[in-house]
């Protein structure tokens, strides 16, 4: 039995749902730091700090449930438009939880990927993630994949140049171009599609997030805001999901 297996079965029903119900990989649009914060009379940076120790805390839950990979929506690229000095300080944020968790990522195994163009992030931060990467890279457990810098349009565009390139080169034939070439060309070849998107604070849409990998991924929305999203919220979640029936454009298999 796997170690995620055994995390599943108790999970499973501590919860009181089926094992096979359990989603295997939750995406995470991370969404309403800012709210909490005008909330409390507080800068929105404080928020964007609440935010951070709740990426903590819902990482060592995900591990504890036996969830196989967990992918948080850290920053979009729309996200430069914000003032210069919030992006600075969520700059520094990521920056410090990267270093910081180290620790947390070796001790449970965990192996880090980054989604998103690194070029545009700041120097220290794009050394940092590529050696947490490294220092990861043979870790078997949860795989925690960050979209930084990330966007749903520029990940395909991305994408189709690579497959370009291998056209133009020969060692692509464009009638091998199929949706598994394209799901490997993405920044996370082989990464299997989340099977639920959760997203805070009420918002009601995708706002640029893995435009190819959620076609059919169950949305999941909650208006707790991402520094109060806690373990039971993330339980309430998965319990939901436990509920829907997956069809994939065919008709009910239960019925
Ligand atoms: C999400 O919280 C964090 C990032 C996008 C970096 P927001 O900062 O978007 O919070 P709201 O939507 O303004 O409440
Ligand atoms: C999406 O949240 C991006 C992240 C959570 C990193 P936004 O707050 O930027 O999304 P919009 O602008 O409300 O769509
Ligand atoms: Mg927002």
């Amino acid at each position: 039995m796997s170690n995620f297996e055994e995390k599943q079965k108790k999970t499973a029903n501590r919860l009181g749902v089926p094992f096979e119900k359990l989603p295997r990989h939750i995406a995470i649009i991370m969404d309403g730091n800012g709210r909490w914060a005008q909330e409390r009379n507080l800068p929105r940076i404080a928020g964007h700090q609440e935010g951070g120790k709740t990426v903590e805390k819902i990482v060592q839950h995900c591990v504890d449930f036996g969830i196989e990979s967990l992918t948080l929506y850290s920053f979009s690229m729309e996200n430069w438009r914000r003032p210069k000095l919030e992006v600075n300080s969520l700059m520094t944020i990521y920056s410090r939880y990267i270093v910081g968790t180290h620790q947390t990522l070796m001790k449970n195994n965990i192996k880090l990927i980054h989604l998103g163009r690194l070029e545009k992030l700041p120097e220290n931060l794009q050394t940092e993630l590529l050696e947490t990467i490294a220092l990861t890279a043979n870790n078997a457990g949860m795989i925690l994949a960050l979209a930084l810098n990330y966007s749903g349009r520029a990940e395909l565009v991305d994408a189709m140049r690579k497959i370009a390139k291998k056209c133009e080169d020969g060692t692509l034939d464009i009638n091998d171009i199929s949706e598994k070439c394209i799901s490997q060309h993405l920044y996370a070849p082989f990464f299997p599609e989340p099977d639920i998107l959760i997203r805070t604070a009420n918002e009601k849409r995708i706002s640029n997030f893995l435009l190819w990998q959620i076609s059919y991924t169950e949305l999941y929305v909650t208006d707790v805001f991402w520094p109060d999203f806690a373990e039971n919220d993330l339980e309430e979640a998965i319990k939901d999901y436990s509920k829907r029936t997956r069809r994939f454009g065919n008709i009910n298999p239960e019925l």
